[in-house]
């Protein structure tokens, strides 16, 4: 039989086993940089998220919420796209304002990581920005930020 500082042992490795899983799906800022995208593509806020075989990624995050690049964005509870080196397509679940409007991005796509720039497909538009805007994952609020901002 197993003596009490063995099952203590045994008990530890368990529990390390059990816990990570938790502590992989918080590297999901990780798994972006791996893949060639800025971890600050999405939010601090993320719960969960899931990478399955045939490419689709799907995060769920603790809530729907806002957040801002260079315009506000907004991301629903659940994001998927396809991930693949350097691009997330047929993005669901994060929305971007323009002029007033908000519209569904589509595709994110870093294609020359040099050129500092990342590409912003929104369905009407393409739009090119700065990297530099997604170094960090940003915090996302339930609330609008144009509230929050204003002193
Ligand atoms: C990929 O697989 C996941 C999990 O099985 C599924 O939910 C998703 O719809 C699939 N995506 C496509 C585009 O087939
Ligand atoms: C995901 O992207 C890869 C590479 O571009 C492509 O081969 C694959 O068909 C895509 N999968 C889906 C489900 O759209």
């Amino acid at each position: 039989m197993f003596s009490t500082k063995n099952n203590k042992i045994l008990l530890t490795s368990f529990l390390i086993l059990l816990l990570s899983p938790i502590a992989l799906s918080s590297s999901i800022h990780d798994l972006l940089k791996a893949r060639g995208l800025p971890a600050g593509l999405l939010p601090k806020e993320v719960k969960s998220y899931a990478l399955y075989e045939n490419g689709t990624l799907e995060v769920e995050l603790q809530g729907p919420c806002f957040t801002k690049y260079e315009n506000r964005v907004f991301f629903e509870s659940v994001f998927r796209a396809n991930l693949s080196y350097g691009s997330l397509t047929g993005v669901e679940g994060l929305s971007q304002e323009e002029l007033f409007i908000w519209l569904p991005v589509k595709d994110i796509i870093v294609d020359d990581p040099t050129s500092g720039l990342i590409l912003f497909d929104i369905v009407v538009a393409h739009k090119e920005l700065s990297l530099s805007l997604f170094e960090d994952p940003p915090d996302c609020k339930p609330q609008g930020m144009c509230q929050v901002s204003t002193f």
